[in-house]
């Protein structure tokens, strides 16, 4: 990985990417309060509230529900 802040910075790393991040309930709790920017409706940002709990996906088909 590249990044510049001033200076050129290259990270190796020794490990690849895993395949396949397992569920794991202390991890998640992190989350708790996070305000996560969704996208945009006609009646402006959609933004999921990690502390009310539920979000529903719905949309035309082909519209992008899969992906995000
Ligand atoms: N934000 C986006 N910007 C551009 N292209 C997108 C975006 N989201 C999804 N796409 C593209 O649109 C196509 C359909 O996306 P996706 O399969 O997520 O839709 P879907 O709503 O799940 O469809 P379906 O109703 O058929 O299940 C894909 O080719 C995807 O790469
Ligand atoms: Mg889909």
């Amino acid at each position: 990985m590249l990044s510049f802040d001033g200076t050129l910075r290259i990270k190796v790393y020794e490990r690849n990417l895993i395949d396949c991040l397992g569920f794991n309930v202390e991890l998640f709790g992190q989350t708790n309060g996070w305000r996560i920017y969704v996208g945009e409706s006609r009646n402006g940002a959609v933004i999921h509230d990690t502390e009310s709990g539920h979000l529903v996906i719905a949309g035309a088909t082909t519209f992008g529900k899969s992906n995000f």
